[in-house]
């Protein structure tokens, strides 16, 4: 007996995640880790949950998203809990697109939102970013589409947009609008104020990030009543475990080991920024924990040649960044995760030794 796919998958690109190296000796700059460890607290409650594994974890994840809905100042009925903020996207994409009822995505942002529309049969429509990355609000406005995926700060460009902008957006688009804001930890500005006065406006977290828990796959979601009551209908009953949760609590009790560990990747990126432009490449000021650079050859032109040539280099000194050959805005940079102090300045040895490279040519 054989078994087919579904049609429209048969043609489906998967997608690719960063490498995972398993074994030691990389530095990982590739997929947007912390380069602290959690807070201690967060050890200490998941070695307190351990005897009760036994036992379903709360469906509903009512401490968690009390804990979330005070930090934001929200109520608790506006925050849903997803297995990383990716399983809410995918929420947003079984509840609100088909195949008649088409998503819309910023051009170049997260390359999972494609994915999942695909494995969805909805269409995807691209709304591409200007060359001064900036958003053609009247393009948006023509786009017919039930839902909007909007990445901001931008993955993998490292820029934000201004909360005057996404109201803008807001305004201007018809459907709901999802912010994924996997890196608002570490901007200046983020778009929770709008859910005050906009229904049509959907928030993504993540604790993947700014609180150094990508193993243990907590995400969130801050909506409408409306919204939250659509996803929580197509959400597995127990999509988080018990684990997830009372680790993401604890992450919350501790905002004082976060805010300083935010503040010093701040400080590396500020400064490996500098360090960059000091050597001719040309950097994105950035709002998260990565920058996107683009390197230059001996006669200080940037090309897609010089990334896939930083890439590789780097790639065999060990190493591991991302490198986007694929979209006119991401093809001539690398997109590099901010790693501790001792990574950048091997990943600094690593660029000169390249550079000198470059002068032998
Ligand atoms: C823009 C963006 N959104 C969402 C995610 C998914 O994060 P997670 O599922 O770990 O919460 C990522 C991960 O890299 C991301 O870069």
């Amino acid at each position: 007996m054989s078994f087919s796919e579904i049609k429209h998958l048969a043609s489906l690109n998967a997608y690719v995640p960063g490498e995972q190296p398993q074994e030691s000796g990389w530095i990982k700059l590739n997929t947007n880790e912390n380069c602290f460890p959690p807070s201690p607290k967060v050890s200490a409650a998941i070695q307190k949950a351990l005897p009760t594994l036994g036992l379903y974890p709360d469906p509903d994840c009512q401490e968690l998203r009390s804990k979330v809905a005070s930090f934001h100042k929200l109520d608790k009925n506006q925050v849903i809990i997803g297995n990383g903020s990716d399983d809410l996207l995918n929420l947003l994409f079984r509840a609100y697109t088909d195949k008649n009822n088409d998503a819309a995505m910023l051009d170049p942002s997260y390359s999972h939102y494609p994915v999942l529309s695909e494995i969805q049969g909805s269409r995807i429509i691209k709304i591409p970013l200007t060359d001064d990355l900036d958003l053609d609000v009247k393009t948006l406005k023509n786009t017919q589409a039930n839902i909007l995926f909007l990445t901001s700060p931008n993955a993998p460009l490292s820029f934000g947009f201004s909360n005057q902008k996404l109201k803008e957006v807001v305004e201007n688009f018809e459907g709901l609008v999802v912010i994924d804001e996997a890196y608002a930890d570490f901007a200046s500005e983020n778009a929770v104020g709008l859910l005050q006065d906009y229904n049509n406006v959907f928030l993504t977290r993540t604790f993947s990030k700014s609180y150094a828990l990508a193993g243990l796959r907590v995400g969130y979601g801050l909506g409408s009543l409306e919204v939250i009551k659509v996803l929580n209908k197509v959400r597995d009953p127990y999509n988080v475990n018990k684990l997830s949760q009372v680790g993401a609590i604890a992450a919350l009790d501790d905002l004082e080991y976060y805010q300083e560990i935010i503040h010093k990747i701040l400080v590396t990126r500020d400064q490996l920024r500098d360090w960059i432009l000091d050597q001719g490449w040309k950097v994105h000021a950035s709002c998260t924990n990565f920058l996107f650079m683009e390197p230059c050859d001996e006669s200080g032109k940037i090309s897609g040649d010089c990334a896939k040539s930083v890439f590789e280099f780097l790639k065999k000194h060990k190493i591991l960044v991302r490198y986007f050959p694929k979209h006119s805005l991401t093809q001539k940079g690398i997109r590099v995760t901010i790693g501790t102090e001792q990574e950048m300045d091997q990943f600094k040895k690593v660029i000169m030794t390249w550079i000198e490279k470059e002068k032998l040519k």
